[in-house]
């Protein structure tokens, strides 16, 4: 099967914005940055990088006749606002297990951002003081046994909607939508950087640019930036997603080790909790171009973008496509960090 073979129930507006991002181009003096904005890409509340991981799945929870879409993740969890917009969308209900992932002290963690949205959405938000893991935790099997109790048919979408058969696909997509906006541009993209976390969003994005490169489409490096301080964690995450989804998408050979790529260093000492660098990149992005990123995802790999490119380990020869991947709402959770403006010496 190809990747135009597979169901996919529209959640986004249609391909995702690209445009350039030419004074924080001049500023870091190398590569041309561009951004794709998964961020303003669906009227689904605020979007993200789910809502279009979604749209590979939904089909499938159609057909299996489910009524509750059963997820989980931090109480600022930017997939399980998706998941209750797409619930709602859908006519479902959403019951969402909402874990103390981040041990942040700000008094309206569980109150603002994203977990507002969800419950503004009607979904069922259940806080649990366990802390920060990708894997299938207990009080996520206990809401899916508790729907069926009901009577209800449950539909399980893991964390980030990346352990799930179908969850690299959106991204697998997302790599033919790049080609396609590059042939109307008339540039080519020699370098994707890309948060990573539950993986699916960097493991679609492999398998997709595999599979052009073997229909004739130019090699380029996909590079997947860590934001869970858990590098082992992540990476194994992302190969194994990626290599089911390269097989799922009908690649016909292995992934090869250097297509997988995911660097360390911006992530902190643990998922959630900025550091300078951080807070440098959401500044410098907001001050030089109006482009807000979160402090928990983007802040961290636009952090690892401008760093590779100061180092010069992309070069200046480089066309480099920073991928959007949303999360504003979360910033409410920590406004502690931003009572007063700082202007950088830009
Ligand atoms: C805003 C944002 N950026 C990046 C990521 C990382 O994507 P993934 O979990 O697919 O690795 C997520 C979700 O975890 C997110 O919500």
């Amino acid at each position: 099967m190809a990747i135009s073979d597979f169901d996919r129930y529209p959640l986004t507006f249609g391909p995702s914005p690209v445009h350039p991002l030419p004074r924080l181009t001049e500023h870091l003096g190398g590569a041309q940055l561009w951004m794709k904005r998964e961020d303003c890409s669906s009227g689904l509340a605020y979007g993200g990088n789910k809502t279009r991981k979604l749209e590979y799945i939904v089909p499938d929870v159609i057909a299996q006749g489910a009524d509750t879409l059963v997820s989980i993740g931090g109480y600022q969890s930017n997939h399980t606002r998706q998941v209750a917009a797409v619930a709602a969308k859908l006519g479902l209900r959403a019951v969402l297990v909402q874990e103390k992932w981040v041990d942040w002290p700000d008094p309206v963690n569980d109150r603002v951002g994203n977990i507002l949205l969800s419950r503004v959405m009607g979904a069922e938000v259940r806080l649990d003081p366990a802390g920060f893991g990708i894997g299938f935790k207990d009080s996520w099997k206990q809401a899916l046994a508790d729907v069926e109790a009901a009577g209800g048919t449950p539909y399980a979408i893991p964390a980030g909607a990346s352990d799930h058969r179908l969850g690299g696909l959106g991204f697998a997509n997302w790599a033919y939508e790049v080609a396609e906006q590059e042939r109307e541009l008339g540039v080519f993209f020699d370098t994707i950087v890309v948060c990573s976390v539950t993986g699916s969003t960097h493991a679609g994005m492999i398998a997709g640019f595999a599979a052009l490169e073997d229909a004739g489409g130019r090699p380029r490096r996909v590079l997947g930036i860590d934001a869970s301080a858990k590098i082992a964690e992540t990476t194994e995450q992302v190969e194994r997603i990626a290599r089911n989804t390269a097989e799922l998408i009908g690649l016909e050979r292995p992934l090869r080790d250097d297509e997988v790529t995911v660097l360390e260093g911006w992530a902190g000492d643990l998922y959630g909790i900025p550091v300078d660098s951080t807070l440098d990149a959401i500044r410098l992005t907001g001050q030089l171009e109006g482009v807000i990123l979160d402090p928990v995802y983007e802040g961290k790999s636009m952090a690892g973008l401008v760093d590779l490119v100061t180092r010069g380990d992309i070069s200046k020869d480089s066309t480099v496509l920073y991928a959007h991947l949303g999360g504003q709402p979360a910033l409410n959770a920590y406004s502690a960090l931003f009572t007063h403006t700082q202007r950088l010496e830009t």
